[in-house]
């Protein structure tokens, strides 16, 4: 089962450089001085170096060894505004409007993962999920069997046995109301995310109907994803459409589909859209004591994280740990 221990064994064989967008931010020094102690994960700080310094010391936070990179100042700018031309040449960008855009951390810190001067990016902190994910839509761009972007939760509940009990569950964050063919990719990629949470993935596409208890546009998209996925992943447990009850307990599921294997089981939850998926994985966290960890991105050509803007510190430090083992 999952535990931070394995995520930072995999580092420490292989340390990587992520970029925080907000290096101002107390939380992001905060978290950058907890890396620092350790060395299996070196921080990239946008912003200026004078300011930066300033926060970590009015802050009490030593961030010495840090890198940070300030967009006004930054030897490599012109060939970062012709790689990003080149990369945003459908919209007809000039070079001035490139060196505007990349003056914006958000921007400029994702074109420091897309020239390969870091490995992975983690934001958010100030921005919104919107303005930390555009950045790398356009960018870093989805990976070349991938369609879209999408995302997963992971959440993790502490068990009295000392067994952490976790679950995956997705799209919560990014794609607003997904075609039966995106969720079938989501469910792909959040089974995959699972599984590097050591979750042996049982897939439930979720409805307010269970095997055709109700009906309804919302419940034939999901009986059809379910259909769907389970012939372009023949190896994965799959089922739906299903209740959350008849996903997760036993009992409920003996009465409402004996006959599914996946139901009373699951751990990989497949959401219709983004606003069941949003206020679900909130009520796992605030009410089901789940620490929640994410969105993380899936489907994106290198790792880009988006932190919540009422994140702590330690939020901060895991999810870098997270986005940084994925790279
Ligand atoms: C992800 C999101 C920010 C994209 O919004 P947007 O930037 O307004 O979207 P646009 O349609 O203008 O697309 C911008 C670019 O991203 C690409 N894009 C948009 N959604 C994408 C997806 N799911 N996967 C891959 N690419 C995507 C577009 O193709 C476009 O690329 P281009 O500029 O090269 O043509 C939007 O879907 C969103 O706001 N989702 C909800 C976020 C949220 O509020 N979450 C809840 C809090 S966690």
């Amino acid at each position: 089962m999952f535990g931070f221990g394995q995520l930072i064994a995999v580092l420490k064989k292989n340390p990587k450089k992520i970029v925080f967008t907000e290096g101002e931010d107390a939380r992001i020094l905060e978290a950058a001085s907890r890396l620092l102690a350790s060395n299996f994960l070196h921080p990239i700080l946008i912003g200026s170096e004078e300011k930066i310094a300033i926060a970590a010391e009015d802050c009490g936070f030593n961030i010495r060894g840090a890198e940070i990179i300030d967009p006004e100042k930054y030897d490599n700018m012109d060939e970062m505004i012709d790689m990003f031309c080149e990369l945003r040449k459908s919209k007809g960008v000039t070079p001035e409007q490139a060196r505007h855009t990349l003056y914006q951390a958000n921007y400029f810190g994702t074109m420091l993962v897309k020239m390969g001067i870091a490995d992975s990016l983690l934001g958010g902190a100030t921005y919104s999920t919107a303005d930390t994910v555009r950045p790398a839509l356009q960018l870093i761009k989805t990976k070349p069997q991938n369609n879209i972007v999408s995302s997963c939760f992971i959440l993790v509940r502490p068990s009295a046995t000392g067994e952490n009990e976790v679950l995956a569950m997705a799209d919560c964050a990014i794609n607003i109301n997904p075609t039966e063919d995106e969720l079938v990719e989501i469910a792909g990629e959040a089974a995959e995310c699972a599984k590097i949470f050591g979750v042996e993935p049982q897939l439930a596409f979720l409805s307010y109907s269970t095997h055709g208890s109700g009906a309804g546009e919302a419940v034939d998209k999901m009986r059809n994803a379910a259909q769907k996925a389970k012939i372009k992943y023949p190896d994965l447990p799959i089922d739906g459409e299903l209740q959350f009850d008849a996903a997760v307990s036993p009992r409920v599921a003996r009465t409402k589909c004996p006959d599914s294997k996946v139901g009373g089981h699951a751990n990989t939850f497949i959401f219709p859209d983004i606003s069941s998926g949003n206020i679900g994985y909130k009520i796992a966290q605030r009410m089901g004591n789940f620490d929640a960890y994410g969105p993380i991105l899936l489907g994106l050509n290198a790792p880009v994280n988006d932190l919540s803007r009422g994140c702590n510190a330690s939020e901060v430090y895991s999810m870098a740990i997270i986005t940084a083992a994925l790279s």
